[in-house]
């Protein structure tokens, strides 16, 4: 073993500790680089675009830098960040409109099932609220959602205007429905029934109905119900109102379809009468009521139309072809036809604010075997 001059030692020693020293700076620089240089020039990148400081640290949080630096500002996603909202699952929605929530999620979904392009799907939520889009489920003919958006947007202000022009291809790719028999079947100008279905029907009596009206049992009880209850309410002006029409063959169906096209055209003929095998009348499950001391037409201006338009879901009824969905049932404003569907699914739909047939598309359909639009 040989000794080292203590001199030599001390020199060694001392070249180790600056070698130490140099090792230690670089590993802080490093650290600094990655943990202060690095996201602070990101940062600055981030609010660059127009994001606010906080915005941009939860873009970096959220792993989202990239995506974020790709596109241009959105003031959307801005707030969507502020309010601490976690964007990366549904980026592309929240990178557009403030108003995220399950239902959102849940239409854009379906739009995209019924084979609408993403882009438009998301132009949509840009511009258009829930109910401007749901339509969209039903329309089957939009060549142009920019001219749609456009339609809808400048028609925002006319009262039960929402589009002036028609989006719709009828009795085209028409599905027949699979249980004609349930209650909740949707019957129109794309899902029709056999012009041989009958359902089980029974005689209305005539302290309720016009001679000869036939209704499914469930249907008619539960007009019964409404009716008493609406005359033991006590509004004034109330008398009471009686159904003119419940069940009719296709036969019948057929005959009120070609007196309308035979005197006033196919345009009219459609927007008031259905064509054999697309009524819901066929079903049993639909009639029309009249109050007792006014004319049938002018059933919208009674006490009785006040009245059961929204109250006629508590006992499983829905006004079938409202005043506001004239463009997507494809009939005009009937006050007079209600549909039975259940107390469950006619609240449902009632506190929807939907028609029916969009409320099927949104909630009901089953994509699973369905292709699409
Ligand atoms: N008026 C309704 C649409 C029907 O004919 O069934
Ligand atoms: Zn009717």
């Amino acid at each position: 073993m040989t000794t080292v001059p203590v001199k030599k030692r001390k020199r060694r020693l001392r070249k180790e500790f600056k070698y130490g020293l140099i090792g230690l700076a670089i590993l802080i620089l490093v650290i600094l680089i990655f943990t202060v240089f690095i996201p602070s020039s990101t940062r600055r990148k981030i609010t660059k675009l127009g994001y606010s400081k906080e915005s941009a640290v939860a873009i970096m949080e959220q792993k989202l830098t990239n995506t974020v630096l790709e596109k241009e500002y959105s003031e959307a996603l801005d707030e969507n960040l502020k309010r601490g909202i976690k964007v990366a699952e549904h980026f592309d929605l929240y990178y557009v409109t403030t108003n995220v929530n399950d239902e959102i999620i849940h239409l854009n979904d379906i739009l995209l099932k019924k084979g609408y392009a993403k882009e438009d799907a998301l132009k949509c939520f840009a511009n258009l609220s829930f109910k401007e889009i749901t339509p969209l489920l039903v329309f089957n003919n939009v060549t142009n959602m920019d001219d749609y958006i456009q339609d809808v947007t400048s028609h925002r202000t006319i009262q039960n205007v929402f589009v002036k022009n028609d989006y719709t291809k009828y009795y085209e790719n028409v599905s027949q429905v699979e249980d004609a028999a349930a209650l909740d079947v949707i019957v129109n100008k794309y899902n029709m029934i056999s012009t041989d279905y009958v359902p089980d029907v029974v005689s209305c009596s005539r302290q309720y109905a016009s001679e000869g009206v036939e209704l499914r049992s469930e249907a008619y009880e539960a007009f019964k119900e409404m009716e008493a209850d609406m005359l033991a309410a006590g509004v004034e002006g109330i008398r009471g109102v009686y159904i003119t029409s419940g069940y009719r063959n296709a036969e019948l169906q057929k005959e009120l379809y070609d007196r309308y096209l035979n005197s006033k055209g196919e345009l009219y003929a459609d927007a008031y009468s259905a064509r054999p095998g697309s009524s819901e009348h066929q079903l049993g499950l639909s009639m029309d009521i009249t109050a007792t001391n006014k004319e049938s037409l002018e059933f919208d201006t009674t006490e009785e139309y006040a009245w059961i338009s929204v109250n006629c879901h508590k006992y499983g009824f829905i006004l079938r072809y409202p005043a506001s969905g004239e463009k997507i049932t494809g009939y005009s404003f009937e006050p007079w036809h209600y549909r039975y569907v259940g107390k469950e699914l006619a609240t449902k739909i009632y506190n929807s604010g939907l028609t029916f047939d969009e409320y099927y598309e949104l909630y009901m359909r089953d994509y699973s075997t369905a292709e699409g639009k």
